[in-house]
């Protein structure tokens, strides 16, 4: 199948049927057109032939399954993601964990890392990564052997180090003034790969894990957590249960972090939460 193939509705309800009842991974609720899209680029991209191929595949190789898995999320990341969502979280927000011994923080669907990094680099210039206990999940193993590696590179990824000028650079108290914080302060530069790689006193403050949200249940109890860009790929019905569960690893003053594209304010379980100072904020009610 070198071109692109059409699939129907039967076609996806087949593969949601294979995924779960062989292997126990349930993307019925899944975003339909999403998911679709994304099947049929594996179909090209892994040259099969058509859904047949793919379904007998999966029934016999677990290790191939999880690769699919792997292809058909959607990872696309970046270090500061929505620069004004880290100004107000190091303006607004942080400051009011100042006085606990420790913040327990969870990123959920944390793709490459660079959301969990942005985070730790900014707890660090506000003094408080020593509180912190981090988790960071994904349902995508390749990502998230990427994302405990820690390196990026450095020619495609040159915003990185614009969107860390205007985060850690700024003084969040007058925009107009700059500190000079040296990226080599948080990143080994090899310049003959052209990569930087995060610093290890960064990296061996997470404990990532493959996750899966749609299973998942409580494994922790959190302060704050971080599932951004996330939830937009799931169904209404799923997006609730998820958000659920978030509310129940939350602590009684916990703060949730969804995208600054979502919203969770039309959803049964939206009530139990009260968005507030930004975009994407909800702190448990
Ligand atoms: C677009 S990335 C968002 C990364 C990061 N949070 C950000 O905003 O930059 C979405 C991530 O969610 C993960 N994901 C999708 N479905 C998931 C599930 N059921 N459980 C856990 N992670 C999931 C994907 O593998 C992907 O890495």
């Amino acid at each position: 199948m070198g071109t692109k193939a059409e699939l129907n509705k039967t076609d996806i309800f087949r593969v949601i049927y294979e995924f779960k009842q062989t292997h126990g991974i349930d993307f019925s609720n899944y975003a339909e057109m999403s998911f679709k899209r994304r099947i049929e680029h594996l179909l090209v991209s892994h040259n099969l032939s058509g859904i047949d191929e793919l379904l007998q595949k999966i029934k016999v190789d677990p290790v191939y399954f999880q690769k699919c898995i792997n292809d058909i999320t959607v990872n696309t990341t970046e270090l500061f993601r929505d620069i004004q969502v880290w100004l107000n979280l190091r303006r607004n927000v942080l400051n009011m964990f100042k006085d606990k011994t420790n913040i327990n923080i969870w990123h959920a669907g944390c793709s490459s890392g660079e959301e969990v990094y942005s985070m730790l680099i900014l707890l660090n210039e506000m003094n408080m990564l020593d509180k912190a206990k981090v988790f960071a999940t994904d349902i995508n193993t390749d990502i998230l052997a990427r994302a405990r590696k820690g390196i990026f590179n450095s020619r495609l990824h040159h915003a990185y180090f614009d969107n860390f000028d205007k985060v850690i650079k700024v003084n969040p108290l007058n925009f107009e003034e700059t500190k000079d914080i040296p990226y080599e302060k948080y990143f080994e530069k090899d310049s003959l790969n052209k990569t930087f790689r995060v610093k290890k006193f960064l990296r061996d403050k997470v404990t990532f894990k493959n996750h899966n949200l749609v299973e998942g249940s409580i494994f922790y109890k959190f302060d704050l957590i971080f599932c951004r860009n996330v939830i937009i790929y799931f169904d209404t019905d799923l997006q609730n249960k998820v958000i659920s569960l978030f509310h129940e690893s939350l602590f009684n003053d916990g703060m949730l972090l969804i995208g600054a594209h979502e919203n969770i304010s039309y959803l049964p379980v939206g009530s139990m939460f009260e968005p507030k100072i930004m975009k994407g904020l909800y702190f448990k009610k």
